[in-house]
């Protein structure tokens, strides 16, 4: 049996933590063998590279290093959790997966969508999500939504406005790039709304 694999994407507050319980919870009570997990980490030495990601007293890290170790995370956890777990056939959901480099570091810092992607596919070994649901919302939503939960903003967080713009403009044309795998889903509608939207796609695939 052929497992699936879903990733979620977007920026940060737009939601995804909420809908991935939701679709896990969901999964699971069909019957479904679920593992959820994150990028950057999922795996022991995916979480020390995330740890240094994130610091915020690593700000002013090269963009290419950046990268580089979003890269070596991803290429850990396919590795040791996704491949493996999508060969005994179960369903994996990933909270964030190459199209977050793409739109991240690829177009928010300019290193180029092509670049990344070839990066991309060479980290996972050819691996590329079965769906992928990017929920959208204004980054000033999201901003909102960030504040309220009082957590202490990560060193990409930190970053200003303009960056902000870009990554929400650079996953519009990622979803435009990747239509058939990219589902594009309003983050500013109800969480039960937008629930109901990604249970019937995945309905249609399992
Ligand atoms: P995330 O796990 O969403 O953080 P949180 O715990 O706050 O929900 O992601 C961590 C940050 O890393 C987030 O701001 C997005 C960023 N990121 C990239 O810049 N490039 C990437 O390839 C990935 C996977 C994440």
């Amino acid at each position: 049996m052929k497992g699936l694999f879903i990733t979620f994407e977007g920026i940060d507050g737009s939601g995804k933590t909420t809908q991935i319980k939701l679709l896990a919870d969901f999964l699971v009570k069909k019957g479904h063998n679920v593992v959820v997990t994150r990028e950057p980490g999922g795996t022991p030495i995916g979480d020390k590279i995330r740890d240094i990601l994130l610091d915020p007293s690593n700000r002013g890290m090269s963009v290419r290093a950046e990268t580089l170790l979003f890269e070596a995370s991803r290429a850990e956890i396919v590795d040791k959790v996704i491949r493996p777990a999508l060969g005994e056939g179960k369903v994996v959901i990933c909270d964030r997966f190459f199209d977050s480099t793409i739109a991240y570091q690829g177009t928010a810092r300019g290193l180029g969508a092509d670049k990344i992607l070839d990066l991309s596919l060479w980290a996972t070994d050819g691996l590329v999500p079965d769906i992928t649901f990017l929920l959208s919302a204004d980054r000033s939503l999201c901003g909102i939504r960030l504040k309220t939960r009082k957590k202490t903003p990560d060193r990409i967080e930190f970053e200003e406005d303009g960056f902000k713009k870009k990554l929400q403009d650079g996953y519009i044309e990622l979803a435009g790039s990747f239509p058939g795998r990219i589902v594009v889903v309003n983050g500013e509608q109800e969480i039960k709304t937008i629930f109901e939207i990604i249970k019937n796609r995945i309905k249609e695939l399992l």
